[in-house]
């Protein structure tokens, strides 16, 4: 029998909004990329003409009013998610929300209520690590028992130094919600994946080193956080935004019985150079190239999800916890003190 497609329409086409409407037009079997939506009407016009895309809006809540939609891809600053996942879903679209899920706790909650509302539309968070084939294998090898009970989650997450501009400015909308709410989050995501548990206490430092704007925006250019799950776990998550050496992300996971490495050295193909430099390999120089295979996967999960009309394995319920440790880790990092993260909120001490 025929598949059909699935019509999508995308909101944001700014840095990645713009890489996954072409993955959604060119890359997704079963899929059409049929309205896009910016703020921004020269990216709208951009859109339409490079992508051959029938409707283009300015105003987001006039792409709800098409009623060929199937759903809503939503690539817009992270402080505009929340709004934007509920009202597509109240107009009975399936919806894909790009992380993090809200930057507060009460409104994700608010979401979590409205995507229980309406069981029969897909709803997924974009978090895309758990698509990487190096992060399943990893999740694939822990559940076979390869190294024991997982105790200790160390990781990397630190953007390239030559987008070091890019960020301030990116940072100075006030849209992000800050250092471990921005980059921090996927590796909250994957601690309770790995370690099938949830963070109890949390602890955040950071500063601005090279650049004194973050400190005037009350973020950090370089953060660390040290987080104790329910089972006695440890977390370690270095979060930033100057490496010199290209998009780090790295993350360990200890076991009772051995140790798992993903990304230890971030390179971005086979080849090793050896010169007068030195040994050198080269490495990914932004989270596009890193993660290319799996922003394809989430998406195609997505598709295949309205298609057979189920949920993915990623909850909104993920997205709700994840946004709690990233606010703990904010409150912590702005108030010099331990914050603890209790069920469905959390106390500073
Ligand atoms: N999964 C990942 O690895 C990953 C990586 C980067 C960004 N993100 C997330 O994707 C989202 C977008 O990030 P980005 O770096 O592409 O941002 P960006 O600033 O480059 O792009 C934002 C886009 O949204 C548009 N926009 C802004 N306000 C809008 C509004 N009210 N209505 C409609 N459109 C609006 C802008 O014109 C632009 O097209 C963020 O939430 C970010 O956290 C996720």
């Amino acid at each position: 029998m025929q598949k059909r497609k699935v019509k999508v329409g995308i909101v944001g086409l700014g840095r990645l909004g713009y890489q996954h409407a072409e993955n959604l037009s060119f890359r997704i079997p079963f899929c059409e990329l049929t309205a896009v939506c910016s703020i921004n009407e020269k990216e709208v016009k951009k859109a339409q003409e490079n992508l051959e895309v029938p409707y283009g809006y300015t105003d987001y809540d006039e792409m709800l009013t098409n009623k060929e939609l199937d759903a809503i891809f939503i690539a817009s600053p992270s402080g505009f998610h929340c709004e934007q996942i509920i009202k597509a879903l109240r107009e009975g679209f399936h919806v894909f929300s790009e992380k993090p899920l809200g930057l507060y706790i009460e409104e994700t909650q608010k979401v979590e209520k409205v995507v229980m509302e309406h069981p029969d539309q897909t709803f997924m968070l974009g978090f895309m690590r758990r698509y990487d084939r190096s992060y399943a294998l990893a999740k694939k090898k822990i559940e076979e028992g390869a190294i024991g009970q997982p105790t200790l989650i160390r990781c990397y997450g630190i953007d390239p130094t030559k987008q070091l501009d890019g960020f301030i400015k990116f940072a100075t909308k006030n849209y992000s919600g800050g250092l471990f709410l921005d980059m921090s989050i996927h590796d909250f995501d994957l601690a309770r994946w790995y370690l099938s548990a949830e963070a109890k206490e949390v602890w955040a430092v950071g500063g601005s080193y090279s650049r004194t704007e973050f400190n005037e925006l009350n973020d950090a250019e370089t953060g660390a956080a040290m987080i104790r799950f329910d089972n006695q776990a440890i977390g370690i998550f270095v979060a930033g935004r100057n490496c010199a050496h290209g998009y780090h992300v790295e993350t360990e996971i200890i076991g009772t019985k051995g140790t798992l490495r993903i990304g230890t050295v971030p390179e971005s193909d086979q080849i090793v150079l050896f010169n007068d430099n030195g040994v050198i390999n080269e490495c990914f120089d932004g989270f596009i190239s890193r993660f290319e295979q799996a922003y394809l996967s989430e998406v195609e999960e997505f598709v295949n999800c309205i298609i057979e009309g189920r949920q993915p394995a990623v909850s909104v319920r993920d997205g709700v916890e994840s946004t709690k440790i990233g606010y703990a880790c904010k409150e912590s990092f702005e108030n010099g003190q331990l914050v603890h993260v209790q069920n469905d909120r959390f106390v500073s001490n």
